[in-house]
């Protein structure tokens, strides 16, 4: 081979490699997509969406978080696995400092152990705890492709907007009158990951993750 040839062929290889590697190499937006779908929930199992008069009835900022939600909150898994969730933060209110709203949840967490112990004693059905809601939406916002710090679109004020309408929809939809009604969502959820992805169904209750 002729060496200008030679040359040549080198430099064909490495223009192909530049034009290969922005197309072909997966993001860490994508792979963290990939795993999310690669290892659902019993969460995934429910609906993407919430009633129409439920939605309906919220207050406006409330309304506007759920909304939020369903954009921000779809693109490594659907909306279905924040909205079916059994995470349950108390809903103290929002005008206060983080750490005295950590303080009354914790009071009301047991608060609610002392009144409804059955809240407690199903873990894949609730898991009431303080701040359980702004340590999942933090960690979301972190990850690749999510937050706008990593790539993605989701500001700081439209994760607050989505955290309080967590915190607000589970004491709505999963306690109190709606308590018994959720309680058997989530074990139909549950049945259904058993049923159709029993080893992953393993993998989660052994973890005490359900
Ligand atoms: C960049 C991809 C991505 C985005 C965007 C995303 N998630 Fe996730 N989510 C994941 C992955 C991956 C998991 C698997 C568990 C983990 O890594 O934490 C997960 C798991 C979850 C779980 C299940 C946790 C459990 O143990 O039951 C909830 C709830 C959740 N996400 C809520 C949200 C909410 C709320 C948003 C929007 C604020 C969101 N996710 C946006 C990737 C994402």
């Amino acid at each position: 081979m002729r060496v200008s040839k030679y040359i040549a062929v080198l430099a064909g290889l490495g223009l192909a490699a530049l034009a290969w590697t922005p197309a072909m190499a997966k993001s860490a937006a994508e792979l963290e997509k990939e795993k999310a779908l690669a290892n659902p929930y019993p969460n995934d199992f429910g609906p993407d969406h919430l009633p129409a008069d439920y939605v309906a009835s919220l207050p406006p900022n409330m309304k506007k978080g759920y909304e939020l939600l369903l954009t921000r909150c779809s693109q490594c898994h659907t909306s279905a696995r924040p909205l079916n969730s059994r995470f349950v933060e108390p809903n103290v209110g929002f005008a206060m400092a983080p750490a005295a709203r950590d303080q009354k949840e914790a009071a009301e967490v047991a608060k609610l152990k002392a009144s409804h112990p059955e809240y407690f004693k199903e873990k894949g059905v609730w898991q009431i705890e303080a701040g359980v809601w702004a340590r999942y939406v933090k960690r979301m916002l972190n990850k690749p492709g999510c937050g706008v710090a990593q790539g993605g679109h989701m500001t700081p004020p439209e994760a607050k907007q989505i955290y309080e309408f967590l915190v607000f929809d589970g004491s709505q939809r999963k306690l109190g009158a709606n308590a018994a009604k959720w309680k058997a969502h989530r074990e139909e959820l549950i049945n259904e990951l058993k049923a159709k992805k029993p080893s992953r169904y393993k993998e989660l209750a052994e973890d005490n993750d359900l």
